[in-house]
């Protein structure tokens, strides 16, 4: 093995919004990312890996608003969530932290008070869509309408997903606010804009450096440069969650302003926690390295605003930023109503986290090629390759050793006997790889990586059907011969964990104590040692099980469950015929004219929020379809708000308004419920709003 010298590395992986739940799409990252920084802390080099909760911006103090609470206790439950759920599946950040913290102001704001003084803000006043009943300016995906295009209702401000065409959101047809239904209006503001086009030539010299980008990002650059760079709008206007920019009352700087400066905040935090020297990481002419690993979404802010910003704000700029495909799952994109959109939480009421690192680790590459989880093939690969070909080693060999040698493993002089040399070999072959090994993980190929260290399993497994333990244990005369397979079985194990520690870091702890290690830790040069006598093992526990489908199966299922009550009544679940609740008897006869001056609706639910101070209610914005209506209903103790936006349900439309405690409530939704629980009616798919139900 070739010696390496200590490397100062700094890590991040994007920081996740604070207004969702972790799901696999994002896993693929963090587990991307977790392996590559393990592997460089197993060479034996300071690594740091920092992230944080993303905490600004429009959704987040709209979303926060709406379940009655303020943004700082919204950020707070979801960072206590997605810390949670990382470390479920093992992702070890040296921090995780949040952007809505004193260091990411004050950083953010030097940085922009470093790009003024440096030349690189302009402000100009422009025109943007406003909702006069929030009184709030909007952002593109906070305006509706009809596609200029296709006329498909209900599309976004930037691009419909019906025909895919991209626009303005003032070019839509019939635009409302999603926020309150309100037809919006054009105004003005003062917006401050990061001269980009002015970075262009840093730019190009930044992205031709050898080193700093993927052949896809390199070319996507190009592209860029030659459509042109425009000016970026860093500003939005109160109210806003975010820091307000100095010197600017009521301009607050744009999400994606502060959220890479959350890097350094949250390494800024480390560094104060730890006594280390942030300025080191930092300065222009740093010698520590920085990565940046990202989507493919997302490498415009990554590759040009981000070097740009730390460029002109006298600081170093990244040594590379590393971007990744998609997550398809079966194939196709997560999709809530086939159950694929998996959450972390639900994967981990159901599956090993270790199962699904193993996966990622053996599909991903270096390149942007989305990946797929073939949830069949996720089964198979498992089973045969972990299990079957890796874990198996250890509990074929370990048995012998605790029963017939006491836990001891043989001296390493049997090695010389001729019978021997046939392990000695495998040993070596398996050492031997090494260097290799960890050239591939060091250039993010865990495909090959994996497929290295499974060809490495063959070769073990080849090695016992060849001397077949199981029937050298029933002969006379073959103790020394058994004794030494099992102790090169157990030798070739702890090498393969070695090269397998990144991906299963739970896994391998568990394999430490199994071989017996104490306080000490399997590094990277155990790849190349031996564990001989007077060494003893433990005795053999099960290290890992099998998948079984019926495990995934339950996963999928409750991932279908998108519109299901907040928490469903045991009763919910039971068979008609023998209902847990009392069925009320049915009311006296009315006749059709009775029943027609009842006029039922088909209404969209374009909000529904939580209503401060009250107990019961929920306030819905039902859109009938040339109006829109508030609505206080009594079912927040069975839904969520944000599980029930966007879809449809029925209303009485002719109900007297009624004046209530918060409002007028200008009709009323359909419900069954009782002590059954309380289910709001949906009308099958083609119904529209506005259509009349009789
Ligand atoms: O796309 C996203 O989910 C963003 N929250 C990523 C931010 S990464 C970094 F720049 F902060
Ligand atoms: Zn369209």
């Amino acid at each position: 093995m070739t010696s390496i010298s200590p490397r100062k590395i700094l890590v991040t992986s994007a920081l996740p919004y604070a207004n969702g739940a972790i799901h696999i799409g994002h896993l693929v990252e963090y587990i991307q990312t977790d392996i590559w920084v393990r592997f460089q802390k197993l060479r034996g080099h300071t690594c740091h890996y920092v992230c944080a909760d993303d905490t600004h911006g429009t959704p987040i103090m709209l979303r926060a608003e709406k379940e009655g609470i303020t943004p700082e206790a919204l950020i707070e439950r979801v960072h206590g969530e997605h810390s949670r759920d990382f470390a479920g599946f093992h992702v070890g950040f040296d921090n995780y932290y949040s952007t809505n913290s004193e260091e990411n102001r004050e950083l953010a704001c030097n940085i922009y008070r470093q790009l003024r003084s440096n030349g690189k803000i302009a402000s100009r006043t422009i025109n943007q869509l406003y909702d006069p009943v929030k009184s709030m300016f909007l952002p593109d995906r906070f305006v509706k309408g009809e596609c200029p295009k296709c006329a498909a209702k209900d599309q976004y401000g930037d691009n419909c997903e019906v025909c895919g065409a991209t626009y303005s959101p003032t070019e839509l047809k019939n635009p409302y606010s999603a926020v309150s239904g309100a037809t919006p209006e054009m105004r003005e503001s003062e917006h401050y804009f990061f001269k980009l086009g002015e970075c262009e030539d840093f730019l190009k010299g930044w992205t031709n450096t050898p080193g700093k980008l993927q052949a896809e990002a390199a070319n996507k650059m190009q592209e860029w440069f030659e459509s042109g760079l425009s000016d970026w709008d860093i500003s939005r206007d109160a109210p806003y969650f975010g820091f307000e920019i100095p010197d600017a009352p009521g301009k607050y700087f744009y999400v994606w302003l502060d959220a890479p400066v959350g890097y350094m905040a949250s390494h800024k935090n480390l560094c104060d926690k730890l006594g280390l020297d942030f300025d080191e990481y930092w300065k222009k002419d740093s010698t520590t390295e920085l990565y940046h690993f990202i989507g493919k979404d997302i490498l415009y802010f990554h590759a040009l605003f981000w070097p740009a910003m730390l460029e002109y704000a006298g600081y170093r700029t990244p040594t590379a930023i590393n971007t990744h495909g998609f997550l398809t799952v079966d194939g196709a994109k997560m999709s809530k109503s086939r159950g694929t959109f998996i959450t972390a939480e639900s994967y981990l009421n159901h599956l090993n986290p270790e199962w699904l690192r193993y996966y990622f680790a053996a599909k991903l590459s270096n390149t942007f090629e989305d990946i797929d989880l073939n949830l069949e093939d996720f089964t198979a690969r498992v089973n045969s390759d972990l299990i079957g070909k890796y874990i198996n080693i250890a509990s074929r060999a370990a048995g012998f050793i605790s029963k017939r040698f006491n836990g001891v493993l043989c001296e390493e002089t049997y090695a010389d006997l001729e019978w021997a040399a046939v392990g000695r070999i495998l040993l070596i072959s398996i050492g031997n790889k090494s260097d290799a090994i960890a050239e591939l993980y060091e250039k993010r190929s865990y495909s090959q990586a994996i497929r290295e260290i499974m060809a490495l399993a063959d070769q073990v497994n080849q090695f016992v059907d060849n001397f077949k333990p199981w029937e050298l244990a029933k002969q006379e005369g073959k103790d020394a011969e058994l004794h030494y397979v099992c102790t090169v079985l157990i030798n070739a194990f702890m090498r393969l964990t070695v090269y397998l520690k990144p991906v299963l870091p739970k896994l391998a702890k568990d394999v430490e104590s199994f071989l017996n290690f104490g306080e000490q830790e399997l590094t990277w040069e155990y790849a190349q040692r031996l564990l001989v006598a007077p060494h003893s093992i433990n005795p053999y526990q099960h290290l890992m099980t099998r998948i079984d489908q019926k495990n995934i199966e339950a996963m999928v299922e409750e991932n279908k469950q998108t519109l299901a009550p907040v928490e469903a009544p045991a009763a919910a679940t039971e068979k008609a015929a023998t209902p847990a609740f009392e069925i009320a008897p049915i009311a006296e006869t009315c006749s059709i004219d009775d029943f027609m001056k009842v006029d039922l609706r088909i209404a969209r639910i374009a909000n529904a929020q939580h209503v401060e101070g009250a107990e019961k209610l929920l306030q819905l914005t039902l859109d009938i379809g040339n109006e829109t209506r508030n609505v206080f209903a009594g079912i927040k103790s069975a839904y969520k708000p944000d599980d029930l936006i966007g879809k449809h349900t029925v209303m009485v439309a002719n109900l007297a308004p009624r004046k209530m405690k918060f409002g007028m409530s200008e009709g009323m939704v359909l419900a069954a419920g009782g002590d059954g629980g309380l289910y709001i009616l949906e009308p099958h798919d083609g119904a529209k709003p506005g259509m009349r139900v009789k």
